[in-house]
């Protein structure tokens, strides 16, 4: 039989690339697919025997389960798991806690079955030469710790993290704070990650040192001023999958507290893009996906939510740290189309410093172009209602305006505009970027002559102008306007 050798299939195992909070992901993924409603996180300092104690109320395992599960490879990737099963590949108990400690004890319990406990002591693997589960476990350390198993449940326990602490003494002042702001980014992945679960009735509860987690929301969903993009069903394998495009408020809309717990874990620009969620559980957190889009700064205010069932892990590459997912090449397409809408928009937000015009105005928007269908091809046209041509079709007449218009109209450069505004939406101006005051005051002072004229108040005229494009993003001109002693008289 060619066995692995222990030790070089040790550190290959060591090796998946987890970070501390990935690694505990994982652990809590097992919790949730063991029907748990909570999990205690314990983080103990002590040194070089600081350990990690993560304890469940879930459906825990027999002893015949529990010495499968310790095996890598515990069960087949390609068998069929029930939907709410956040498991693959029967790897991630032992990656990833190997990822961080040398010494992995579980203990276990379900409801009609007594107490059973083994433990992997990678050292042992090392200086013995084989793959010998332990029985012992240090259970006086969770006794100690107040963690104990009453009716069901397990207890995951790390010792010997020599990637955590290290060799730390006990009195070190800077690796105990280290040991802190690790358990902060615990924390925070673990409030993004299992958002869905934390935020949802008969979803879970997450503890750490006796502090119960709130959940983070990507999307920003109890605030007025996100913008929820219409949904879209893709194709997939026999199903649809939902994707929900979402355009965060500007910076201006939120306090600042909020708009600071909004960037996420990893900042506002990292957290752009495609948000893949696989059963509930989010998986990528933010990532354009390969679709040739780069993560920059006026477009952080995109993200993209995709729902994944649990049976398309081969289609969309996950992989054992469920960290990675890559859509399948016949939906790239797609994909590339809603996000490139879903980033034009955001620039749109982004640029307009959230601007709010005329709030206390009850008059309609006033735009100058309007997009109509006919025979279900769009065309653009440019609006008679507006009064700046409004009074120009009455002052000069419809005879002479009407041409010019129609010119104009038929012969708009769409698809320039379209490639450049998708391609270098930095490089587009803005109505009136750049203008002065001078160049726009006449424009101004035309449109209140006019309304002047059909008896509107000076009131009533500002108003309106403030919903009126090009005028309605630029209201420094209209306060300009109305500040000048003879303004609009
Ligand atoms: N907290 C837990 N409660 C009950 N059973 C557990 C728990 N953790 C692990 N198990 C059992 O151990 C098995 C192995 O877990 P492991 O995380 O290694 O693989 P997996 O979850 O099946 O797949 P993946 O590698 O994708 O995580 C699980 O399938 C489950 O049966
Ligand atoms: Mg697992």
């Amino acid at each position: 039989m060619a066995r692995p050798e222990p030790s070089a299939l040790v550190e290959s195992l060591r090796a998946f690339g987890y970070s501390l909070p990935t690694a505990i992901a994982d652990l809590v993924d097992n919790c949730i697919s063991a029907a748990a409603r909570n999990v205690w996180l314990r983080f103990e300092w002590d040194g070089a025997h600081s350990f990690i104690a993560i304890r469940d109320d879930g459906g825990g395992m027999t002893d015949v389960e529990l010495v499968a599960a310790m095996r890598p490879g515990s069960k087949s990737p390609l068998e069929d798991r029930a939907p709410g099963d956040l498991g693959r590949f029967g790897l991630g108990l032992k990656t990833a806690s190997f990822s961080q400690c040398r010494r992995l004890s579980v203990v276990t319990k379900t409801k009609d079955d007594p107490c059973v406990a083994r433990c992997w002591d990678l050292d042992y693997i090392n200086t013995a030469g084989e793959w010998r589960l332990l029985k012992k476990v240090n259970q006086h350390r969770l006794t100690g710790a107040g963690e104990e198993i009453a009716q069901q449940g397990t207890i995951i326990l790390w010792e010997e993290m020599d990637r955590v602490t290290g060799s730390a003494r006990t009195d070190d002042k800077s690796a105990y704070n280290r040991f802190l702001e690790a358990i902060e980014e615990v924390k925070e992945h673990l409030a993004m990650v299992f958002h869905r679960y934390l935020e949802k009735r008969g979803g879970i509860n997450i503890f750490i040192n006796g502090r119960q987690i709130g959940a983070w929301d990507p999307f920003l969903r109890g605030e007025k001023a996100t913008q929820e993009l219409p949904s879209e069903k893709l194709f997939c394998k026999g199903v649809h999958l939902t994707v929900t495009p979402y355009v965060l408020p500007h910076q201006s809309k939120l306090t600042q507290d909020r708009h600071r717990a909004a960037a996420g874990p990893q900042g506002w620009n990292a957290q752009q893009g495609f948000y893949i969620y696989r059963n509930e559980r989010l998986l990528v957190p933010g990532d354009w996906l390969g679709l040739g889009f780069q993560k920059e700064e006026h477009h952080k205010l995109a993200r993209i939510q995709i729902d994944l069932p649990n049976n398309m892990d081969d289609e969309w590459q996950i992989d054992v740290k469920k960290s990675r997912a890559r859509p399948p090449g016949y939906l790239r397409a797609e994909l590339k189309r809603i996000a490139k809408l879903t980033r034009e928009q955001a620039v749109q937000i982004y640029r307009h410093r959230g601007k709010v015009i005329a709030r206390k105005s009850s008059q309609d928007h006033v735009f100058l172009w309007q997009q109509k269908s006919r025979h279900g091809k769009y065309f653009y046209e440019i609006n008679r209602e507006h009064p700046l041509i409004q009074s120009s079709l009455r002052e000069i007449g419809t005879d002479k305006i009407e041409p010019i218009l129609r010119l104009l109209e038929e012969t708009i450069p769409a698809s320039h505009i379209i490639i450049t505004s998708s391609e270098e939406p930095d490089r587009m101006s803005s109505p009136l970027e750049g203008a002065k005051y001078a160049e726009v005051r006449p424009l101004l002072q035309k449109i209140y002559d006019s309304f002047q004229k059909n008896g509107f108040s000076r009131d009533e005229i500002f108003d309106r102008l403030a919903t009126m494009e090009p005028f309605s993003q630029n209201p420094e001109f209209i306060e300009a306007f109305r500040e000048e002693p003879e303004g609009g008289i």
